[in-house]
């Protein structure tokens, strides 16, 4: 059985991950998922993405999240931190990715549970996302408890250029 590990990276760490996590957006993209870029979209292509992000880490704006299965990074999450003065209490989880060789093994519920744990630690208790509507992730976080707001028609492109929605959602970790 390969054994999976969920860690929460530091800066050095996050620094070691570049190329992996580079990697996994890649092959996302190139999977067809709408995550933030166009295709063609090379693992080259993604490290200034992934260069801000360890900034991001190392400035604490940023939790950085990682599943690794015998080592190999194949899945990663981030919460993002640095909200506006009057929502310390809220959190943005963005950018849950999995490798497409490792889909379907509960990566994502791992990533989606550390999330929230490390969200509870900082005393986050509302935390929102948004994601491709019609994608398999909608389905998956309604499965894991989010609470769907709406969809934006035309938010976002997909990899190939052509539109999609967005839909919105929240989650509460506790009594609102
Ligand atoms: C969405 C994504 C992260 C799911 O990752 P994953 O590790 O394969 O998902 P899991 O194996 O943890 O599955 C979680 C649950 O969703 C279900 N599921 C998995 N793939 C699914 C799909 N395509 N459609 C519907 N349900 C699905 C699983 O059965 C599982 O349910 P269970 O816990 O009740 O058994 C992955 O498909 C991915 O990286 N997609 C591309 C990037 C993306 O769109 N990310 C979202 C950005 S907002």
């Amino acid at each position: 059985m390969p054994q999976t590990t969920i860690r929460t990276l530091t800066p050095s760490e996050t620094a070691a991950a570049l190329p992996a996590l580079a990697e996994i957006l890649s092959d996302c993209v190139e999977g067809g998922a709408s995550v933030g870029f166009m295709s063609p979209y090379a693992a080259e292509d993604a490290m200034p993405y992934w260069k801000g992000v360890a900034r991001a880490v190392s400035g604490g704006e940023t939790v950085l999240i990682v599943a690794e299965t015998d080592s190999e990074i194949l899945g990663t999450v981030q919460l993002g931190i640095a909200t506006m003065p009057n929502q310390p209490h809220r959190a943005d989880l963005k950018k849950l990715l999995v490798h497409r060789k490792a889909r379907g093994l509960g990566l994502s519920r791992l990533l989606m549970d550390a999330a929230e744990d490390e969200a509870a630690k900082r005393g986050r208790h509302v935390l929102v996302l948004d994601t491709a509507t019609g994608s398999p992730a909608e389905a998956i976080y309604e499965k894991f408890g989010w609470q769907r707001v709406g969809v934006i028609p035309q938010y976002a492109l997909m990899p190939d250029g052509s539109y999609c929605g967005s839909t919105f959602f929240y989650k509460a970790l506790g009594a609102l």
